[in-house]
């Protein structure tokens, strides 16, 4: 059942890795974050996997590794800012998880990622960034709760998502599976 899967989307710097073993702890489920599953997996770094073999070969581990992550329960997983943009991934978020984007402006996600030397999307300066940032947040929103990140804790996110999950789907409505 996806409610057993829970996936958090969401820019770079939007607190993806920080948010999700909190959250993981407080529903008592494993964490997994799918950049350190590519990078288990290729045995290089990320800026490395881009300059070796390019961005859509990391794509497509990053693809590998989400549809695996269907075998798994009772797990939180933390996606790379790309994964939702890959349409072979959009199935995974909207059917396959519990899906939360965590809502973070560009300002702040630029300055929590500032001197950041492990994404390389962020050496493309900050025009083309903010174009990335824009054209992302529709595909975010569509696909996943939002949930604000601007100025509250990783501990305040944790807890909002953890509430949220304790209500029913908004899948589910009056009518709606039942059983
Ligand atoms: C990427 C985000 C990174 C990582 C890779 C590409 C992106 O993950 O997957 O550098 O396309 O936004 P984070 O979102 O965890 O930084």
């Amino acid at each position: 059942m996806p409610e057993a899967r829970v996936a958090l989307i969401g820019f770079m710097g939007c607190g993806k890795s920080t948010v999700g073993p909190i959250l993981a702890g407080l529903l008592g489920y494993s964490f997994v974050d799918t950049d350190d599953l590519v990078v288990e997996r290729a045995g290089i770094p990320i800026p490395e996997i881009f300059r070796r073999h390019g961005e859509p070969a990391f794509r497509r581990m990053e693809t590998q590794a989400l549809a695996e992550l269907t075998l798994r329960s009772a797990v939180v997983i933390a996606t790379g800012g790309g994964a939702p943009l890959q349409p072979a991934n959009r199935e995974f978020f909207a059917l396959e998880a519990r899906t939360f984007h965590l809502r973070v402006s560009f300002a702040e996600a630029l300055s929590r990622t500032a001197g950041d030397t492990k994404r390389p999307l962020l050496d493309q300066g900050q025009p083309a960034l903010q174009r990335l940032f824009d054209a992302r947040l529709p595909v975010y929103e569509s696909l996943g709760q939002p949930v604000e990140t601007d100025r509250r804790s990783p501990t305040e996110i944790a807890a909002e998502i953890r509430a949220t999950l304790a209500r029913p789907s908004p899948s589910v409505g009056p009518g709606g599976s039942g059983g």
